[in-house]
């Protein structure tokens, strides 16, 4: 595989160049982290289920006119993608009341939102990813008003794919987050990755938690959650 110098260094991915000054290759690898990374673990097979379940998000958004960075998943836990310009921004969108929005805000647990609650949390370690509200962000120059406008209208787009796939599959899907960045054409295009690492997915019948939930919590079966979300996703022609 095409490999050359290491850009980027995240939590769980590695981005390395490649021969295409225009396309990098991300490593995902079985690190996994919470709480702004001070609960660490290697957890074996968690970048290859993460690379195969964002392979096959990308490509269904694809389907629907989404622009993201896939490219081709040349080997598992190896996904070649359109090189981006990152924008700070952790685009959450909440369907159900989860997380750390009911320690924040006086919501019932699991209460729907109709629509949808598109919540931007600002990407930076020191600041601890801190919410950020429209004027925040136009005035750090993080993204301009029309940007802001585009990246909601793609992420509710892309809550609508995922949402009804998900369902179809007799999953729930409480809430998410990607990032965007722009391509060398000033695009804004999908970037990241969508996965049990930054979704959470509950199944229907047993209410069980298939996401890293299991493991912020310290439960056990963090690894077979996310081979279930990966068998669900994946239809039989994925999986040869
Ligand atoms: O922590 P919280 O409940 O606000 O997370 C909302 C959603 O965003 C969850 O699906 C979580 O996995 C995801 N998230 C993430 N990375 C973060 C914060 C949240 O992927 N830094």
């Amino acid at each position: 595989i095409d490999k050359g110098n290491l850009l980027y260094r995240g939590k769980a991915k590695d981005v390395y160049q490649t021969s295409n000054p225009n396309q990098v290759l991300v490593k995902f690898r079985d690190d996994i982290t919470a709480g702004d990374g001070e609960k660490k673990e290697v957890m074996g097979l968690k970048g290859y289920y993460n690379s195969i379940i964002s392979a096959k998000f990308f490509q269904l958004l694809e389907e629907v006119g989404v622009k993201t960075q896939y490219i081709d998943l040349p080997e598992p836990g190896y996904m070649l993608c359109h090189k981006l310009d990152m924008i700070p921004l952790e685009v959450i969108t909440r369907n159900l009341a989860a997380g750390s929005l009911l320690r924040r805000f006086p919501f019932q647990d699991g209460q729907t939102f109709h629509p949808p609650i598109i919540q931007m949390d600002y990407k930076n370690d020191e600041y601890h990813d801190p919410m950020l509200n429209d004027d925040i962000i136009l005035a750090l120059g993080l993204a301009t008003a029309d940007d802001l406008e585009e990246i909601r209208q793609i992420t509710l787009k892309i809550n609508r794919t995922l949402k009804t796939f998900l369902e179809d599959r007799g999953l729930i899907f409480p809430d998410f987050k990607i990032e965007y960045g722009r391509d060398v054409d000033g695009n804004i295009v999908l970037g990241d990755e969508i996965s049990p690492d930054t979704c959470r997915f509950w199944d229907r019948e047993t209410c069980d938690v298939l996401d890293k939930d299991l493991f912020r919590k310290g439960e056990s079966g963090v690894i077979e959650a996310y081979q279930k979300v990966a068998n669900i996703i994946l239809d039989d022609e994925d999986k040869k």
